[in-house]
């Protein structure tokens, strides 16, 4: 079965039941402060579980677009080291909203996986919440599954929620054993360790409850139903392989790879295998995320973004890949994937474009700090010692931008730990230095301009001229520092040197244009920081503007002039007042009868 097939014949039978098929949503959750990527089916249904929206159905199938990365279900770090961890993935999910609960939702997964699917009954089990005898029950009475292939799990494996706070439940996995010959060793079972033996289907939520930002668990206005089975794994099982990497998803990814690279995937170098496999998945990461509008910055989703790129560039490395490879493994992505989400095809250009770039630009960095890394590896084992110092990563990251992954891999590679506290101790140090930077002004800094706390202050040039020339020293997107921003996108511009006088004491901001080769930036605002960092605030007209850039700024002329009007008319008026009624020193505070 291709992996089409295996898809549509999950929606069809869901559609078949009564539910309605409804498109993924984007990775990025809109309106969600609660979640950094959508990272289950269920997150576009959230208020729809929590009685907050009605919709006009209340039974729901989906092949959702999920990312888990960063965030609460990260798998980052074990992507490339074992057949099933992913960080982009599509869930398979059927949902109901207060209709159908426990009883049609094992009765529907068991038809599907026995009937339609025709995985073998024998090989698979089920786990259930150990409270939960009611699943249990009805796992003998539907499935027929012997009391011993029914294994009860605390909460730490069969109790879900999407995120600290939201929708969770008690749930129930059914599990396929995939045969003695893939167990661990006599410790192996289900809930004793986490091997490939005993492989994690399909996961069906029981959701009952909201837990609350306090932790509380308050009941939903309606139990409902919750599943989420990763169509990579259903993949791999349907089509005989035993690992994700080799269904008809990653294969042909990882074959373009080989193209590139020379060599073939499945030799015996272990480390290569696993490049191959890193790559493979984070282009798929990379080319999605990027299609749904992030963009590689150094915070929140972007940051996010550029340590999956930077890792995959770091794995590149190893199959002595040439910069820049990795446009043209998404390229890949973009062949498999565009026909069945159209959004790849529209953003293949400007993919294209992102990756390339930062590609080539940490592509020199890349280079020095592994060399930096190689030598601190080679002295820590002259030495004996098996903890990297915290200060080699801290140095890494901030000298070279190597997320903290990267180094986590090279050590994991040579059986070595980080001094994890160390690392941390300079990161917070660093923090603090730029937060009193910017605290000495006397203010809190707002989150968003956090990453600009330690900048020095931008040349003011406005009282001699009202146009001058410079460079785009960094992009503000979405409260997230970008590396660019494209037409249509808010964004705010720091400059070395600029005319537009800053919000401060009194005086509006200016506006105007901020323009360059291939893009054009109207100017509605510009404020002053306390460390008098001059920010332009507007949106891109035109193009692609990109840090480092060349711009030209001109000053809304006319309007500055009205504005000098207005402020001199205001000082005026001022000391007017000040001349017949006093001082505001010598008169009554607002607080005094
Ligand atoms: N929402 C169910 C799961 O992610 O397993």
């Amino acid at each position: 079965m291709h992996s089409r097939d295996v898809r549509d014949t999950f929606l069809r039978y869901f559609e078949e039941k009564g539910h309605t098929v409804v498109s993924s949503s984007s990775l990025v959750p809109t309106a969600d402060p609660t979640l950094l990527f959508t990272n289950a089916g269920m997150v576009q249904f959230k208020r729809a579980f929590l009685g907050e929206e009605v919709r006009p159905y209340t039974r729901a199938a989906s092949s959702q677009k999920c990312v888990r990365a960063g965030g609460k279900h990260n798998d980052l770090e074990n992507v490339g080291y074992t057949a099933r961890h992913h960080t982009f993935f599509e869930m398979l999910g059927n949902f109901s909203f207060g209709d159908y609960f426990k009883e049609g939702a094992i009765e529907m997964a068991w038809e599907l996986m026995t009937e339609r699917y025709r995985l073998p009954q024998e090989r698979l089990w089920a786990t259930v919440f150990h409270e939960d005898d009611e699943a249990r029950r009805l796992w003998e009475k539907i499935a027929g599954l012997p009391p011993e292939r029914i294994v009860g799990l605390g909460e730490k494996d069969n109790f879900w929620a999407m995120g600290d706070t939201g929708p969770c439940g008690p749930c129930s996995e059914i599990i396929l054993d995939q045969g003695e010959d893939m167990a661990c060793g006599p410790e192996c079972g289900i809930g004793k360790c986490d091997c490939d033996r005993y492989l994690e289907i399909w996961n069906l939520v029981f959701m009952q409850f909201n837990r609350t930002s306090k932790g509380e668990l308050e009941p939903l206005p309606k139990p409902s139903i919750d599943t989420g089975m990763g169509l990579e794994r259903l993949c791999a099982i349907v089509q005989g392989v035993r690992s994700n990497f080799d269904t008809d998803l990653l294969r042909p990814i990882i074959a373009r790879l080989e193209d590139l690279a020379g060599e073939a995937y499945g030799g015996p170098d272990r480390l290569k295998n696993v490049a191959f496999r890193v790559i493979a998945d984070h282009s798929r990461a990379t080319s999605f995320l990027i299609a749904d509008g992030v963009l590689p910055s150094n915070e929140g989703r972007g940051y996010v973004l550029r340590r999956i790129i930077r890792r995959a560039l770091r794995f590149g490395r190893l199959l002595n890949l040439k910069t820049p490879f990795l446009p043209a493994v998404c390229e890949r992505v973009v062949e498999l994937m565009g026909e069945i989400y159209p959004e790849l095809q529209t953003a293949r250009g400007f993919l294209h474009q992102i990756v390339t770039h930062e590609e080539e630009r940490f592509a020199e960095t890349l280079d020095h700090g592994l060399r930096l890394l190689q030598e601190e590896l080679a002295a820590l084992k002259a030495s004996s010692g098996r903890v990297l110092p915290g200060e080699v990563a801290f140095r890494l990251y901030d000298t070279y931008g190597f997320p903290l992954d990267l180094v986590q891999d090279a050590l994991r590679e040579e059986g070595l730990d980080l001094d994890y506290e160390g690392y941390e101790a300079h990161m917070r140090r660093q923090r603090e230095t730029s937060r009193a930077a910017w605290k000495g002004a006397g203010e809190e800094i707002p989150e968003v301009y956090v990453e600009l706390a330690g900048w020095p202050p931008t040349r003011f040039l406005g009282y001699e001229t009202l146009s001058a020339d410079s460079t785009i020293l960094a992009l503000i997107r979405h409260e997230t520092a970008g590396d660019q921003a494209e037409a249509g996108e808010e964004v705010e511009v720091v400059t070395t040197a600029t005319p537009f006088y800053g919000e401060a004491g009194g005086q509006v901001g200016d506006t105007g244009w901020i323009t360059g080769a291939g893009f054009k930036i109207e100017v509605t605002n510009t404020q002053r920081l306390p460390n008098d960092l001059i920010v332009h605030q507007g949106v891109v007209r035109e193009g692609l503007v990109r840090v480092n850039d060349q711009a030209h700024l001109e000053v809304d002329a006319e309007r500055r002039a009205r504005i000098a009007r207005h402020h001199t008319a205001t000082h005026i008026l001022q000391a007017t007042l000040q001349k017949h009624l006093g001082s505001p020193t010598s008169l009554p505070s607002p607080g005094t009868p």
